[in-house]
């Protein structure tokens, strides 16, 4: 008979075949945008380290998300950076219903109501230690830990919250939160455990936006080790035994076989974090003229798309969003 050569290039052959047979499609609706929030009015810095990303305040924000809803952005998690004086050893500044990042959840909320609004649940940015945890004798205590989270998630789910997002790595910290929710009436408030969450040398930049850094050793007793697979698994078990919406893996791009790890043995979506220092490392090649960032860009998190994300937390979400309209 006929030994025909196969030709796997007929299918590359035009850019309208090319589209026909494209497998992954990138879309604004994938997009959760990180925001940093700062006291005060009228105030936008730039993160030194993330070129284009801004701590901003209240005011200067509400502006911001009106710019990327208007580019078809829903989803938003925002992030508190406080000055010194408001840490102290127990986070207590983290559910305080008065203060800064509870009163801007209230008013961004019903601002717009339509967004998927997320929090950010640990105690770092407000613990005088920059752990994420009560730190005692150099230790991280779990279960003492759990009631200050407790109590986070309460204030944020009466602000409004729409998605949890407990980014600490206690043991039990997802059930504790759901006990505690679910027994206030905030049974329609979702979590997206941070379940995947590695001890990453890619979060840098996000601790110079927030003034993070642990002021003594590292996140390793809590945060997963890079070189481990199988615990991530035991830690995905345990998040949906516990009463997870959605699993997180974090970082992305250096932890794709993770991604599609937990996308192939769960039903629930799969979220990316595509970190700061991710940002970071194809800002500085792309500022220096080395890759062309746009292209690295949409290439990414189309392959942290590829990998299994359904949802992609990333800092291109506005500049991508841009690119993707105008694709259309
Ligand atoms: C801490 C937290 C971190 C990030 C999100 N939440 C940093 C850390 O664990 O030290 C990092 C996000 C990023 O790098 O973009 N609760």
């Amino acid at each position: 008979m006929y030994n025909r050569m196969r030709r796997p290039r007929r299918n590359r052959k035009s850019a309208a075949i090319r589209a026909m047979v494209e497998e992954t499609t990138l879309s604004v609706n994938d997009f959760i945008f990180p925001l940093f929030l700062i006291e005060g009015t009228a105030l936008k810095e730039e993160v030194p380290s993330m070129p284009g990303i801004y701590r901003y305040t209240l005011d200067l924000m509400l502006e911001e998300i009106q710019e990327c809803m208007d580019l078809g952005i829903k989803g938003f998690c925002v992030f508190p950076s406080l000055d010194e004086d408001k840490k102290d050893k127990y986070a207590t500044e983290g559910y305080n219903k008065n203060g800064l990042y509870i009163q801007a959840l209230k008013k961004i909320k019903s601002k717009f109501p339509n967004i998927a609004l997320m929090t950010d649940i640990a105690m770092d940015p407000y613990s005088s230690d920059g752990h994420d945890g009560i730190v005692e004798n150099g230790e991280i205590l779990n279960d003492e830990t759990l009631e200050v989270l407790g109590k986070m998630a309460l204030v944020q789910a009466e602000a409004g919250a729409d998605i949890l997002g407990p980014s600490d790595m206690m043991d039990g910290r997802v059930g504790y939160i759901r006990n505690v929710l679910d027994e206030a009436g905030y049974t329609k408030v979702s979590i997206m455990s941070y379940t995947a969450k590695y001890a990453s040398a890619f979060y840098g930049p996000f601790r110079d936006a927030l003034d993070s850094a642990p002021k003594f050793g590292d996140k390793k007793t809590y945060q997963m080790n890079p070189a481990n697979v199988s615990e991530a698994l035991i830690e995905a078990d345990l998040d949906i035994q516990e009463g997870a919406d959605m699993l997180m893996v974090k970082p992305a791009l250096a932890y794709l076989d993770i991604i599609k790890l937990l996308k192939d043995n769960y039903d629930v979506p799969i979220t990316a974090y595509n970190v700061s220092g991710e940002y970071a490392m194809l800002k500085a090649a792309a500022e220096k003229g080395w890759l062309d960032g746009e292209k690295v860009m949409i290439e990414s998190l189309l392959s942290i798309k590829r990998a299994g994300a359904d949802i992609i937390l990333t800092y291109f979400a506005k500049e991508a969003a841009r690119i993707l309209k105008n694709k259309i």
